[in-house]
């Protein structure tokens, strides 16, 4: 299972490097940053070997084909985020057979997904904390993906999205998503428990008691 942070945040990210596989940013992530998109986004991919996902803005097709061609020409690993649409999704199609890496962003249904999949997309990202937040069971939602997915072989990976907690990244890994997106407090708490601190704690002091 691959591991991406869900941050534009620099700090962030070198604290994470020797975890994670790869990168989602979105317009909110950049805007807390306060540094030119390029410039941040490149630095982002001299910290990161791995995909780094860039949301174009542009809500037509010919636009956000445009869009993103420039944002895939800041560096190789990156990947432009499409939200579903009618025209991202023919954007898609046309970008996928350029060979731009896009992912789908903002699916929060099956059929959305099996479009997303079926127009080309590399990637797809259902929202499943937005989900859980208005009373669906956002993790059903990616069981179904998946199923679809492999009933018809198709190539696009999704990345679970809109991470809220740990549960939610064992619940993914327990269905075998292929990514999650996951916020940095999330990716901290996955390395922590208690009793790991209490052991280690246990283990040095009796160490001092050991003749040396
Ligand atoms: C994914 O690519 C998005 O950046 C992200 O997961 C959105 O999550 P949120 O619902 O916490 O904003």
């Amino acid at each position: 299972m691959k591991i991406f942070a869900d941050t534009a945040n620099l700090d962030e990210l070198r604290k994470v490097a020797h975890i994670i596989d790869g990168v989602t940013t979105n317009p909110t992530l950049i805007s807390k940053e306060n540094r030119p998109l390029g410039e941040l986004i490149d630095e982002i991919c001299q910290v990161v070997d791995g995909p780094v996902n860039v949301e174009a803005l542009s809500t037509k097709e010919n636009e956000i084909v445009e869009e993103a061609r420039k944002l895939s020409k800041i560096h190789r690993n990156i990947v432009v985020k499409i939200p579903l649409s009618d025209e991202g999704l023919k954007a898609v199609k046309r970008l996928s057979r350029e060979g731009v890496n896009t992912n789908v962003t903002l699916a929060f249904s099956a059929n959305q997904a099996l479009l997303a999949a079926k127009a080309g997309a590399t990637y797809v990202s259902p929202f499943i904390g937005r989900l859980d937040d208005v009373g669906q069971e956002g993790m059903a939602l990616i069981e179904d993906i998946m199923t679809i997915f492999s009933n018809y072989n198709f190539q696009t990976q999704v990345i679970v999205a809109s991470v809220r907690h740990p549960v939610h990244v064992l619940q993914a890994a327990l269905i075998g998503a292929p990514i999650a997106t996951v916020p940095f407090a999330v990716i901290q708490s996955m390395l922590k428990h208690p009793l790991t601190d209490v052991g280690v704690e246990r283990f040095l002091k009796d160490w001092e008691k050991v003749k040396k």
